[in-house]
């Protein structure tokens, strides 16, 4: 869908408060964990963006009875014995972490179930062979295209070994697939990261019972047994609320005030990162209990930005915040470094590429490196197109990107796939028109 995008007036800004939708990582982990437990889970706050929509109508294909009442759901979950063998493709539309987590929790399902995973385009082409070895290297039974290494995936459950895995990769939602697939498996599983990835499935495993433990800061153990009903409260998604931080920071004279957002510690690296650059804002944690996710309030003021280097271990905890931070670079004093992110290129985009693209046809100063970019900040410049169009490329993250841009772009542009950002924030473009006074 193509969207005029308006560059704001000179005397508007962004002001307000306002809540960003239900954080879809933990969203997707807990219909998953509220399906394979045994007892009435209740889980407040579930959104309605597309990618939990997806995982949620692929556990109700595995036969998970659900109440749905506004955004609580009640799942009768009978344990993983209670899941039915399914009798359509599971469709994980153009969620990365749905798609990798179900392969997990049916390569390891112990009733040798068969199931087909597919996904959209953008899915079609994301490398699922670092999920799929370490499933085969416990035993599990998986085929699909290019030798297993993308989507359509074929399974047929059985439960796995036990042992130890090293990932060659930090990701969340490798490391998720496997404990899926250590809680039914014939002894423990330790899986040692390279670097810490984000860690819901590791908090939401504990309050659903799971025999779980942090080994180190890198490893974690998962032994078999069964989960237990809870409740779960989802705060607002971190990576979303990235994106209204970002825009009150380079409009000026904007003050927003962000509510009930998800603080984990994992997550949070944006933060860190725009504080660095001179943000000013404030963050003011809410009470919480031991075994939840941290939640919180942000209050953000516009604020005069430098340039940052970003590298190493920090990329896993900025991984979603990347594209926006590009943005914000592009309005910081100096040159800002992004090394060692070439997980980029596999997201829902190449990440890199695109916001190399989106950039230049701003009319900003870019190089693009194998790994990541070099940004020449322009703070006192305002964005002007030089490309009448720009593209999504069915990435939600782009297209929030490529609209906050446009708020100070000097001109008018077009977005093309702008329908995108309801993967994770269906209410983003009546959400910013809200807050702009
Ligand atoms: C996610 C993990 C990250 C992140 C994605 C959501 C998750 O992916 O980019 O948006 O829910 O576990 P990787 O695990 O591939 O790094």
């Amino acid at each position: 869908m193509k969207k005029i995008l308006k560059p704001l007036a000179h005397n508007q800004s962004l002001k307000g408060e306002c809540q960003v939708p239900p954080d879809k990582s933990i969203a997707q982990r807990s219909v998953i964990l509220a399906g394979i437990a045994k007892g009435e889970s209740i889980i407040n706050n579930f959104p309605m963006a597309g990618d939990p929509q997806s995982t949620l109508s692929i556990m109700e294909k595995l036969g998970l009875e659900i109440e749905k009442n506004q955004n609580t759901l009640k799942i009768k979950g009978q344990g993983i014995q209670g899941l039915k063998e399914p009798s359509q493709i599971l469709d994980c539309g153009n969620s990365g972490t749905g798609f990798r987590l179900i392969m997990g929790l049916m390569a390891g399902h112990p009733a040798g179930f068969f199931s087909v995973l597919s996904g959209d385009q953008s899915l079609s082409k994301r490398p699922m062979k670092r999920v799929t070895e370490p499933l085969k290297s416990l035993g599990a039974q998986i085929w699909g295209r290019e030798n297993a290494s993308k989507a359509p995936i074929c399974i047929i459950g059985k439960s796995l070994n036990g042992g130890s895995i090293k990932t060659a990769v930090a990701s969340a939602q490798l490391k998720s697939a496997l404990l899926l697939a250590g809680l039914n498996a014939q002894a423990p599983l330790i899986i040692t990261e390279p670097v810490a990835s984000r860690n819901h499935t590791e908090i939401m495993l504990q309050s659903f019972g799971a025999n779980f433990k942090q080994v180190d800061e890198l490893t974690v153990q998962i032994s078999p047994n069964s989960l237990k009903a809870t409740e779960i409260n989802i705060p607002g998604d971190f990576s979303s609320a990235a994106f209204l931080i970002a825009a009150a920071l380079i409009i000026p004279n904007s003050e927003l005030t962000i509510k009930q957002i998800g603080l984990n510690p994992t997550r949070i690296g944006f933060l860190e990162v725009v504080k660095k650059m001179g943000a000013n804002l404030q963050v003011d944690y809410n009470q919480q209990s031991p075994d939840q996710e941290p939640i919180g309030n942000i209050t953000v003021k516009s604020s005069n930005l430098k340039a940052v280097c970003l590298e190493g271990s920090l990329i896993a905890n900025i991984i979603d915040e990347i594209p926006i931070i590009s943005l914000l670079a592009a309005r910081a004093e100096g040159i800002t470094e992004i090394k060692n992110a070439e997980e980029l290129r596999v997201k829902e985009s190449d990440r890199l590429k695109v916001m190399f693209e989106v950039l230049t046809g701003l009319g900003v100063k870019v190089s693009e490196k194998p790994d990541g970019l070099i940004i020449e900040g322009q703070p006192d410049k305002p964005f002007e197109s030089k490309q009448k169009t720009f593209e999504a490329y069915h990435d939600h993250r782009i297209a929030m990107t490529i609209k906050i841009a446009s708020l100070i772009c000097l001109n008018e542009i077009v977005l093309n796939g702008s329908e995108w950002a309801s993967v994770s924030f269906p209410s983003f473009y009546d959400l910013l028109d809200n807050l702009t006074k």
